[in-house]
């Protein structure tokens, strides 16, 4: 697969089939994905790839904190509110989402329970964990995010699918205790991983984009 058809192919996966990652292929894709760059190839990267039963484990208690009904506490500042054309494509997006599984937008419980599922890691096999360095800050963000994309075209290629989930970085006290990190170790976000789901609904939504000529200016 060309890298453009990863790219223009790759979409959201929110629902998996329970076969797991073989081992090796494992370690393939994480290994290539150490290819990518980062500033002053620092490579602030710590990844914890959570399966079997501690990925149960994890789900367990990162659900108990969700429905505690205590505030996300996360540990670098996710707080955005959205304005203007973000925020008609924040809304664009949750609508496409909530129209494929036939959830009327005004029905919260319904959204309630699909906003549960990523606490559930969308039934995937593995749950990834992108950790950094508290200090880092912006810089490493930027790193691991380009890190992350990198690891979600190396799935694409391979007939994998994943879903970026800020939701991962939102309660990091019980990922900081199941995975033992350190208190200056932060979890900035997550990535459900596996095999997509073909016949699930869910991973039929799909978002759009804006056009070229808007988005990027040609300056000569
Ligand atoms: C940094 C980041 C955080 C995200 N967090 C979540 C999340 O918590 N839950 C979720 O279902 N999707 C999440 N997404 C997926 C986006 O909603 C999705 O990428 C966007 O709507 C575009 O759709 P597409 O991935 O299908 O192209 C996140 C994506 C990124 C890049």
């Amino acid at each position: 697969m060309l890298v453009t058809e990863a790219v223009r192919s790759r979409t959201s996966v929110r629902q998996f089939l329970e076969a797991p990652i073989p081992d090796d292929v494992m370690r393939e894709i994480f290994n290539a994905a150490q290819m990518s760059p980062s500033n002053c190839n620092t490579q602030p990267w710590k990844t914890y790839v959570v399966s079997g039963e501690k990925k149960k484990a994890l789900s367990a208690h990162l659900l108990e904190a969700v429905m505690s009904g205590n505030p996300p506490n996360p540990d670098f500042d996710w707080t955005v509110d959205y304005k203007g054309e973000h925020r008609d494509r924040q809304i664009g997006a949750a609508f496409s989402l909530y129209n494929t599984l036939g959830i009327d937008r005004e029905d919260r419980q319904a959204r309630g329970v699909t906003m549960l599922r990523n606490w559930e890691f969308f039934g995937a096999p593995h749950a990834v964990f992108f950790t950094m360095e508290k200090y880092l800050g912006i810089m490493g963000a930027v790193d691991l995010g380009i890190y992350a994309q990198t690891l979600a075209l190396i799935l694409r290629e391979n007939g994998m699918g994943c879903c970026f989930q800020g939701a991962l970085g939102q309660y990091p006290d019980p990922v900081r205790e199941v995975l033992g990190l350190s208190d200056d170790q932060g979890v900035l976000f997550g990535m459900s991983i596996g095999y997509p789901d073909l016949n699930a609904k869910i991973n039929a939504a799909r978002t759009d984009r804006e056009n070229v000529e808007t988005a990027v200016n040609f300056v000569s």
